[in-house]
């Protein structure tokens, strides 16, 4: 799907599967009164293969309420934006389930474009905790969490076991091996998501988190970023460019171009998601078998990740809101949230899967996973939150890239958070 971004980048790409994009001129004569019928199901397009067969599954078994996939942009920022795009425009929109990123819950929430969702027909119970708190807002459940995530710091076990090295626990000892083991085995030092995009506000966010800072407190209204914590967070990340042990090109990856350093024999250390892991232990990868995954160090000790993950929504203007929450249910259930695991490679939200030793031992960070997602940190909380996301990518690619000191960058940082949440 990769030419596809290229192809369509800035414009409104849609890439219709299944049963092809004939659902729009049917649309207006068709709503069911008991709100049952045919659906559109939006999601960013990467990492979605999986999907197709299971949406097939459902199709064959629910002919009068088919599901339509529409697969939009793979960066999070470019599909918030044809999504949001998309639930502007009432009368003709086209989405009626959203594959939403976690974060996003509150501004579609806020923005009335998503609507409430009642508790009981979904098994919240069986999902791991943190991930229910990213789909409500102001008490209220309007998404249903679908696909989890936290961030591993990935290593070259080969490489650590030639020096005689444990994997790094913490900054200092991340920032000595990337400096002085990497340049003798040919290897650039660490890297993570440093493009101005949401993976770079991630990857700020961990740094921050992990030095016992914060971002924004009471879902958005006070700023808490001009801090100690912080600029000691944002310092790690900046200090690394200027030493040379985060390889500059770095600052130009997202997840996919940070994974294929790592997988083609490039990089010690990655910070990715899991299914980093997955691919860069594919027998097609240079460094199958040699890839390690330990939590996320910090300051002094294992740091915090951000929650990743998305969650499914209805949107306001939904067409067959009753097949919208049947559809969600199918997809957050047992069979299907196995499947998310083994074949999309993802992180299912269930539970029980964490500990099912046949998964165990076909993805053995699962453990390490659970655990990261069980002490992960949300992303601030805000009805504004693009704006909050885009302000911490400009402000730490600067710090970054040497353009304002880590110190002036919080700073600035804190500025602008306050003036978005004023207005
Ligand atoms: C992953 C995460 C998502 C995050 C995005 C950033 O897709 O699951 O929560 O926003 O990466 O690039």
């Amino acid at each position: 799907m990769r030419w596809i971004h290229a192809a369509g980048r800035g414009l409104l790409v849609l890439v219709v599967i299944l049963t092809g994009y004939a659902a729009s001129g049917a649309r207006a004569g068709e709503a069911a009164a008991d709100g049952r019928g045919p659906l559109t199901l939006a999601t960013a397009g990467d990492l979605t293969g999986y999907l197709g067969p299971l949406l097939e599954g459902w199709n064959r078994d629910h002919p009068d309420e088919r599901v339509t996939l529409v697969e939009l942009p793979d960066s999070a920022d470019e599909t918030r934006a044809q999504m949001a795009t998309d639930l502007r425009d009432g009368d003709r929109h086209r989405f009626d389930v959203l594959n939403i990123d976690v974060n996003w819950t509150s501004e579609f929430a806020a923005a009335g474009w998503i609507r409430p969702l009642p508790r009981d027909r979904f098994p919240l119970g069986a999902f791991l905790p943190p991930v229910v708190g990213t789909a409500t807002y102001d008490g209220r459940l309007y998404a249903v969490p679908y696909v989890t995530n936290a961030g591993l710091l990935l290593y070259r076990k080969d490489v650590l076991a030639a020096e005689g090295v444990p994997p790094p626990r913490t900054w200092a000892e991340l920032e000595r091996y990337a400096e002085t083991i990497a340049p003798k085995h040919g290897l650039d030092g660490y890297a993570g998501q440093f493009l101005p995009y949401e993976g770079l506000t991630v990857n700020a966010a961990e740094a921050v988190y992990s030095a016992g800072g914060s971002i924004l407190g009471d879902e958005g209204e006070r700023v808490t970023v001009d801090s100690a914590a912080a600029r000691e967070g944002i310092g790690f990340l900046a200090r690394g460019v200027r030493e040379g042990w985060i390889a500059k090109d770095a600052l130009t990856y997202k997840e996919e171009e940070s994974k294929q350093a790592f997988q083609d024999g490039r990089l010690l250390f990655l910070r990715n998601w899991p299914y980093a892991y997955v691919g860069a232990s594919a027998p097609e990868s240079e460094v199958a078998g040699k890839v390690g995954a330990v939590p996320l160090p910090g300051p002094d000790g294992p740091g915090t990740s951000v929650l990743g993950g998305s969650n499914l929504a209805v949107a306001a203007h939904a067409r067959h809101p009753d097949s919208a929450a049947r559809l969600i249910a199918y997809l957050t259930g047992e069979r299907v949230q196995r499947q998310v695991l083994t074949r999309g490679a993802l992180p299912p939200v269930r539970a029980d899967l964490y500990e099912d030793p046949e998964l165990v031992e076909a993805f053995p960070y699962l453990p390490t996973l659970r655990q990261s997602v069980l002490t992960a940190a949300p992303r601030p909380k805000s009805p504004r939150y693009d704006q909050v996301s885009l302000a911490v990518q400009a402000v730490v690619h600067d710090a970054m890239s040497g353009r304002q000191t880590p110190e002036a960058a919080v700073r600035r940082l804190a500025r602008e958070l306050a003036a978005i949440s004023k207005h």
